[in-house]
């Protein structure tokens, strides 16, 4: 049996990109698979980013409430908040020395960001370190990431490898996963649906400031009466990917015979999104009232990853030369 494990940003609250992008995806492979899953909110790595604490605090609330909402089974992957095993950062400690300065120089979460942020913190630095430590601690096999994480994924092999070679075989070496399928969402402007680009749909907002993100969308400025393109509307785009068979021929009838607005393309994107993910928004509701709720889910979570480790921790130390 395998060992999954991956970890999620917490900067805010995911977007509909993020949900039918990953999480959606990741749950259903998390709940149908027969190997052990491990899941973790990465908050310690947010702290590179976001200094004030509630924001910190809401965003890891939020985040565990979108997955819980979108049916989570954390009965049956350990789900839980990196701050919770705080473990991971005595490890992180030793593979920071066990890997040369350097390369970290390369890493891209500190490359791209050094251009543009202003606060370049040593924890920036060696984020690549902590997110290794994130899945050697858990002996962890396969590791799903996007894209954009392969990089990381190496240089964790890398130090491991490192690790392994110097001190003998204390470490798994992981393989990364990446889902070559996944679908990109388009935002509201008809560019790649991100948070930084404040484009993106919250189907988890109250609904005035849903219909306020949906109103937003671009689209051309045809009248009323004429007939639409909709193979080349964004906001027809966006209801594709909710709606079934019968409602996507009904709207692209009513685009093409005119008469049909992109006011009332809104409205009923608005409509389609509050019935589709009416379950959930309830769901996400509850648990941001009853955030008692999460605590105990996480904590529980924490508890068994603690035990992996524990164990993993101990092997490290005694090869370090400590205990
Ligand atoms: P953002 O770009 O909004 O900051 P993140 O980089 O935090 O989003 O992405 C979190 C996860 O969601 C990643 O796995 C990423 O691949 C996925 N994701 C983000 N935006 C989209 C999108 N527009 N379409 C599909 N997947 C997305
Ligand atoms: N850096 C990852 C991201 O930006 C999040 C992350 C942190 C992670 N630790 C991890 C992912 C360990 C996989 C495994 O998405």
């Amino acid at each position: 049996m395998s060992r999954i494990l991956t970890g999620i940003q917490s900067t805010g609250t995911p977007h509909l990109g993020n949900l039918l992008g990953a999480i959606i995806p990741a749950i259903k492979m998390a709940n149908s698979s027969e190997n052990e899953s491990y899941l973790f909110i990465a908050d310690m790595h947010s702290v590179t980013q976001i200094k004030d604490p509630k924001q910190l605090r809401f965003n890891t609330y939020s985040t565990a409430a979108s997955w819980l909402a979108f049916g989570l089974n954390y009965n049956k992957t350990i789900f839980y908040r990196q701050s919770d095993v705080p473990q991971v950062t005595e490890l992180a400690w030793y593979l920071n020395c066990y890997f040369p300065y350097q390369r970290l120089t390369l890493a891209h979460s500190f490359k791209d960001k050094s251009n543009s942020l202003e606060d370049i913190n040593a924890g920036l630095f060696t984020y690549p370190m902590l997110m290794a430590a994130d899945i050697l601690l858990y002996d962890a096999n396969i590791v799903p990431v996007g894209k954009d994480q392969l990089q990381h994924l190496e240089i964790t092999r890398s130090v491991g490898n490192k690790f392994n070679h110097q001190n003998g075989e204390t470490f798994i070496i992981p393989e990364s996963k990446v889902d070559e399928g996944t679908m990109l969402i388009t935002g509201t402007d008809g560019a790649k649906m991100s948070k930084s680009k404040k484009n993106v749909i919250d189907i988890f907002l109250e609904e005035k400031l849903l219909k306020k993100q949906i109103l937003s969308i671009k689209t051309d400025s045809l009248p009323l009466e004429a007939s639409k393109d909709w193979k080349n509307c964004n906001l027809f785009k966006l209801y594709e990917l909710l709606c079934d068979e019968k409602q996507a021929e009904t709207m692209k009838n009513n685009y093409t015979k005119g008469g049909y607005g992109y006011g009332h393309a809104k409205k009923d994107l608005l409509n389609l999104i509050l019935t589709k993910y009416k379950t959930e928004r309830e769901k996400y509701n509850y648990y941001m009232s009853n955030l008692d709720k999460i605590d105990s889910i996480l904590k529980t979570g924490a508890l068994q990853a603690s035990k992996t480790a524990d164990k993993v921790l101990n092997r490290v130390r005694i090869k370090v030369g400590f205990n």
